[in-house]
This record gives structure tokens, sequence and C-alpha cells, in this order.
């Protein structure tokens, strides 16, 4: 009887953990928004250093990549908070070129 309560802890905890993980890898999208446009376009709206970026610039595996490997130079992203990308990247993801909604602005 013990050890049954003990797995049923163990499960309901797993299960408790295994979600908000996956919450936490989310990004938010509505901040990434809002992040993009304070932040990346101050050099990427048309005529800017880095010229026009905007979600369509890539698809969305481009995006992860971009991401995901941090392909940028650190010293424009340095600001910037691992959440912060997190949202940026779920943004430009949603309305990447080959996305379901493509956006051309920020
Ligand atoms: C301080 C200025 C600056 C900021 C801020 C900045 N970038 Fe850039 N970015 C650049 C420059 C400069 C390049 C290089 C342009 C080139 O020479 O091709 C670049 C390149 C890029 C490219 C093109 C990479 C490629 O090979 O296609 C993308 C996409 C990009 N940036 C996205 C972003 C995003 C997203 C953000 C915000 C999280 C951001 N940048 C913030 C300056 C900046």
């Amino acid at each position: 009887m013990k050890s049954l309560i003990k797995s049923v802890i163990f499960l309901t905890l797993a299960t408790f953990i295994a979600t908000s993980v996956l919450a936490a890898d989310g990004g938010n999208p509505r901040k990434g928004k809002h992040l993009f446009k304070k932040t990346c376009k101050t050099c990427h709206s048309s005529g800017g250093d880095g010229g026009e970026v905007t979600p369509m610039t890539k698809t969305q595996s481009q995006w992860d990549r971009l991401f995901d490997k941090k392909k940028h130079d650190e010293e424009s992203w340095k600001n910037l908070s691992e959440q912060d990308l997190k949202d940026i990247q779920q943004f430009l993801f949603d309305h990447a070129a080959d996305s379901p909604q493509p956006q051309t602005c920020g």
C-alpha cells in the first residue's frame, strides 16, 4: 500500500515537472513581437545597418537554426536574456515565410 502511494506521488510530480519544463521551453510570441520591434528593428529596419529583417525574411527552420546555433554576432544580442530570445524566436517562427500566417512587419 505504501509503495502505491509513493508511485502516485512520483507520477504526479513527474507530470508536473514535465509540463512546467514544456511551458518554459515555449516562447511568448506577443512579448516576442514587442521585443523584436524594440531591439532587432533598431538595426533591421529598411536602410538600417543589418538590412531589413521581418518574420518573412526566413523560413521556420531557418529561424530555428539562427537562434539555436546563435548565428548572430553576440554583441548585438547581449542585452537580451535567454527568455527574450525565446520569445522573439517564437514570434518570428509563428510568422515565418512558410508559416500559416506570414508577416512582413514586426
Ligand atoms: C546592433 C545592431 C543589431 C541588432 C540589435 C540586431 N542585429 Fe541582426 N544583424 C546586424 C548586422 C550588422 C548583421 C549583418 C548584416 C550582414 O552583413 O549581412 C545582422 C544580420 C542579421 C540577420 C541575417 C543573417 C543571415 O545570414 O541571413 C538576421 C536574420 C538578423 N540579423 C536578425 C536579427 C534579430 C532577430 C535580432 C533581434 C533579436 C537582431 N538581428 C538584432 C545587426 C544587428
